[in-house]
């Protein structure tokens, strides 16, 4: 029996190790360099087409299958360079059949591994045999229990920015635009969507083809798996969810058909044919994410009284700014969504007036503020709108810096010329890169040029873009709510007492401005009366949830702590996540308490805002 076993084990090893160095590895390395958070060699290769046939397996949270890459190579380069992270590389051929040398390069934390793979003379097609890792950072695979309706599992992707290439291999920079199809397979009982071409309904087979033939970029590759059902909303739109989601949603999108000719109206004609949304189950980290036919949305934007909605604005207006016109590198971030705030703006304002706007864009002013308070202290270079990310995780990027010091640039160009003059730019913009990619530099170009017609303006291009900070000639956004919830605030803290405040008018908005302007200090009294006269603690809003604890959390009101650690343990969206953990790591019992609430809730977190609240909470 021992013997048997050591001679079993010897032919394990064996085989391993023939398996891993089966195929033929690359003889002589080339240099790997990487630029722009790639490695691959996109100067020399065109990548045009990219065909995805996998198999979804929930078992053993895996993707299975190739990707055929279908490339032009006009200087004859001796070697194709694609960027993979967590990826097993089973086999590669050419033109689908005939085997050639590849390698793996070394491991770099953030971009992954380099895969080189030998090209014969005049290769027109690559075909790379892989399979995902149960960990990789672009999948977030839910247990049923993860989900609304219990019963089944849940998958979905988030490629942006560069965990494409942890279940593609790819050249994963925006730089490279490229068409796709995909032939996916999966459980009969679930229906797989992409940004893509979709079907609404389940098939018997459990296979479904899809088709995306306008060129993307790579972050824009997605893929959802679920039991999920299709409700329209009108000709070209439409959304899909968990059923037990679905009438709810239908419900809160019902504007959807009127914000896209809004949007139309604005900068010309909708390019994607469909729109539809997806909303997945809450460990979404993001609140949106444009991708192109399909919004994945967090359902956290349902408060059932449509005033979330300016997100699906949001993610709508990217199908100009980001998917039509596209950053070129991830320093460039600004001009996918500073563009697209001020678009959204333009949307809401359309459609619900300038009143409501002006509070949305109020709002963010003052979070830009409280941001840069405090990257001015700790990362000042990071306020400038084109950003220095050679080195570092794209993601260090996200901010509101990229999103709303690159809108109110925006708005102080257009309060310089006037909307009408900024407005024929901005669809000379767009028609002039549609299909394209941009970086700062052609922007300044393009819009000197455009502009020369009116020379006696002079706006200061190089201050709002390579400087820190804010300009002081930062429009000033006025809004009449805004002014009626300051002057509630000062009589409510001068008096210590509620009686000053009016809440028949208040929306979503309304709440989330006084809950932010309190001082905490100041309503420590009143936090009680709050709670039981509002149902604060118990509110199911999202945003007014997570601005509340923030406050209860500074007072140390305790009585909303099950509710703030119920809502910890549901929701995973970064952008409410993380200030609430950072508040708590301001107290030693307070950080306690934060680890003992993400030791338990970190298995529902998506790996993006895990990651971040490690940090945050381990690096103390
Ligand atoms: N494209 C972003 C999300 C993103 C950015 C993901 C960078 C990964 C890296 C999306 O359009 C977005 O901005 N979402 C916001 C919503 C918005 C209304 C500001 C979000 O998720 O909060
Ligand atoms: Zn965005």
């Amino acid at each position: 029996m021992y013997k048997y076993s050591i001679g079993l084990l010897c032919l394990s090893i064996l085989l391993i190790f023939s398996n891993s160095c089966k195929h033929k590895q690359i003889d002589k390395m080339p240099k790997l360099q990487p630029v722009n958070h790639t490695y691959s060699n996109y100067d020399s290769i065109e990548l045009k087409h990219l065909h995805l046939d996998l198999s979804v397996d929930f078992e053993h949270k895996k993707l299975k299958g190739k990707v055929v890459l279908e490339i032009n190579n006009p200087s004859n380069c001796h070697f194709l360079i694609l960027d993979t992270k967590q990826l097993e590389i089973e086999d590669v051929k050419l033109e689908d059949s005939v085997s050639t040398a590849w390698s793996l390069g070394d491991e770099d934390k953030i971009l992954g591994r380099a895969l080189v793979i030998d090209l014969a003379k005049g290769t027109k097609k690559v075909a790379v045999y892989y399979h995902t890792d149960p960990e990789a950072e672009a999948l977030m695979w839910l247990s049923p229990e993860q989900t609304l309706g219990k019963k089944h599992p849940f998958l979905f992707t988030q490629s942006q920015a560069i965990l494409a290439r942890t279940w593609v291999p790819c050249m994963d920079v925006p730089a490279v635009r490229f068409t796709y199809s995909a032939d996916i397979t999966c459980d009969k009982q679930y229906l797989p969507l992409m940004s893509a071409s979709n079907n609404f309904k389940k098939n018997s087979l459990g296979k479904y083809h899809f088709d995306m033939p306008q060129p993307i970029p790579s972050y824009l590759l997605a893929l959802a798996v679920g039991n999920i059902q299709f409700k329209s909303l009108g000709e070209n739109c439409g959304v899909f969810a968990e059923p037990e989601m679905l009438d709810k949603a239908a419900k809160e999108f019902v504007d959807l058909p009127k914000m896209i000719s809004a949007a139309g109206e604005l900068y010309g004609e909708y390019a994607w044919g469909r729109y539809d949304i997806l909303v997945l189950p809450p460990s979404f980290p993001f609140g949106g994410m444009e991708n192109p036919r399909l919004t994945f949305a967090t359902p956290t934007i349902i408060a059932g009284d449509k005033s979330l909605v300016s997100l699906v604005a949001h993610e709508l207006a990217h199908s100009w700014s980001g998917n039509l016109v596209t950053n070129r590198t991830w320093d460039d971030f600004w001009l996918n969504e500073g563009f697209t705030v001020y678009f959204e703006d333009r949307i809401m304002e359309k459609i619900y007036g300038k009143d409501y706007a002006d509070m949305l864009m109020s709002i963010s002013v003052g979070e830009l503020e409280h941001t840069l308070e405090s990257m001015m202290a700790t990362a000042p270079g990071d306020t400038k709108l084109k950003l220095s990310l050679k080195g570092r995780n794209p993601d260090d990027g996200v901010s509101d810096i990229a999103y709303v010091k690159g809108a109110m640039f925006l708005k102080y160009l257009e309060g310089l010329y006037g909307r009408k003059i900024f407005d024929d730019f901005l669809n000379a913009y767009f028609n002039h890169f549609k299909w394209k990619t941009v970086t700062t530099e052609e922007f300044i170009a393009y819009f000197n040029n455009h502009m020369s017609k009116w020379p006696k303006i002079k706006p200061n291009l190089e201050e709002w873009i390579y400087a820190i900070g804010l300009p002081s000639s930062c429009p000033k956004i006025k809004s009449k709510e805004i002014e009626r919830i300051d002057a509630m605030i000062v009589k409510i803290q001068r008096d210590s007492s509620l009686k000053s405040l009016d809440t028949s008018r208040f929306t979503t908005q309304h709440w989330m401005h006084l809950l932010r302007h309190f001082n905490p200090d100041s309503v420590k009294s009143l936090m009680q009366e709050l709670d039981t006269t509002y149902g604060l603690s118990k509110s199911t809003n999202s945003e007014i949830q997570c601005d509340w604890y923030l406050l209860c959390i500074k007072n140390g009101y305790k009585a909303a702590e099950p509710y703030m650690e119920q809502y910890l343990m549901t929701v995973g969206r970064r952008k409410f996540l993380e200030p609430i953990y950072e508040a708590l790591t301001k107290t030693p019992e307070g950080l306690e308490q934060a680890k003992r609430i993400f030791n338990r809730a970190e298995k529902g977190y998506h790996a993006v805002s895990r990651n971040t609240i490690r940090e945050l909470l381990f690096a103390k």
